[in-house]
């Protein structure tokens, strides 16, 4: 068992790397590794891109994607701050920007494993989600492991130049509008742009009916050294986490079970 410490907004998580004992020792070093890989757990935001001439895609294009009611949107761009612009003021909480990274998804069932894509959620305290994909409606949402576990939760991937983000080695993403529709939740935030994942490579004409929809690019940009050592100096000033899972959990991190207070540490 090889414990990793994940070291993220403050909290150590200890994850053991275990694979079943089935499975060749080659397999094992290879998974092992690919969960280690610093690279791929490097924290990032998702910046947006769309380059439809339609008037509309300006709402969408130099966005910034941002998670809030279990789904994930797009909203506007304060550029120099690199933060999102709130559809409207005084949100609470605020908008959460996605800041996440890639790390394998921990589930037996499927074979090989796929690589899964965690955000945090918020700041205070450190929670990581899941981001996967509906099966039902192919809208992006996020949540802790039971919740995504039957849906598409990976395989999540970065283009050759590590710089956009793929699902099943397709960028296939869509912005859809939900409309201004203020008996929901989002629409009474002003929030207006969802994301799907085109899993059929139809521009989802099976499940946007009539809503208008752009294609959109998701951009993967890491976060500064700043940034990270800023995030860390606060988190620690909060908290500070050591959990680690048992041979029969296999994989306890990350994902909201993850989540642990110092007080429940203590
Ligand atoms: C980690 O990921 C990077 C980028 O894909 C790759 O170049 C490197 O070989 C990987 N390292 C390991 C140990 O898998
Ligand atoms: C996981 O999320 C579901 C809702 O999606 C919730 O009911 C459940 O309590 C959560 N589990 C944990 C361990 O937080
Ligand atoms: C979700 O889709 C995957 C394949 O895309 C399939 O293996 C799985 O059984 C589906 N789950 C549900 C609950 O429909």
């Amino acid at each position: 068992m090889i414990p990793l410490a994940l070291f993220l907004g403050g909290s150590v998580i200890a994850i053991p790397v275990v694979t079943g004992i089935a499975e060749g020792v080659q397999e094992q070093k290879k998974q092992n590794e690919e969960a280690a890989n610093e690279t791929r757990m490097i924290k990032f935001n998702i910046y947006v891109h769309c380059e439809d001439e339609h008037e509309l895609a300006d709402d969408i294009d130099e966005g910034i994607i941002v998670l809030r009611h279990n789904k994930v949107w797009v909203v506007p761009r304060d550029i120099e701050a690199r933060k999102p612009i709130p559809p409207k003021q005084g949100l609470t909480p605020e908008l959460h920007a996605f800041a996440g990274f890639f790390i394998q998804y921990p589930d037996d069932e499927r074979c090989p494993v796929e690589r899964g894509l965690v955000s945090t959620i918020s700041d205070d305290p450190p929670v990581l989600n899941w981001i996967y994909v509906n099966n039902d409606t192919y809208a992006l949402a996020y949540g802790n492991r039971t919740a995504s576990i039957t849906h598409m939760v990976g395989a999540w991937d970065w283009t050759d130049d590590e710089r956009y983000i793929m699902l099943d080695g397709f960028e296939g993403f869509i912005a859809v509008d939900e409309g201004i529709d203020p008996s929901t939740e989002w629409g009474k935030e002003g929030l207006r742009w969802a994301v799907y994942f085109d899993n059929d490579d139809d521009g989802l004409k099976k499940k946007k009916g009539k809503r208008r929809a752009f294609e959109i690019g998701l951009e993967r940009v890491c976060q500064s050294a700043e940034e990270q050592l800023k995030q860390l100096e606060d988190a620690d000033k909060k908290m500070q986490v050591k959990t680690r899972g048992g041979l029969s959990t296999q994989f306890t991190a990350p994902g909201a079970e993850a989540r642990m207070k110092k007080k429940e540490a203590a």
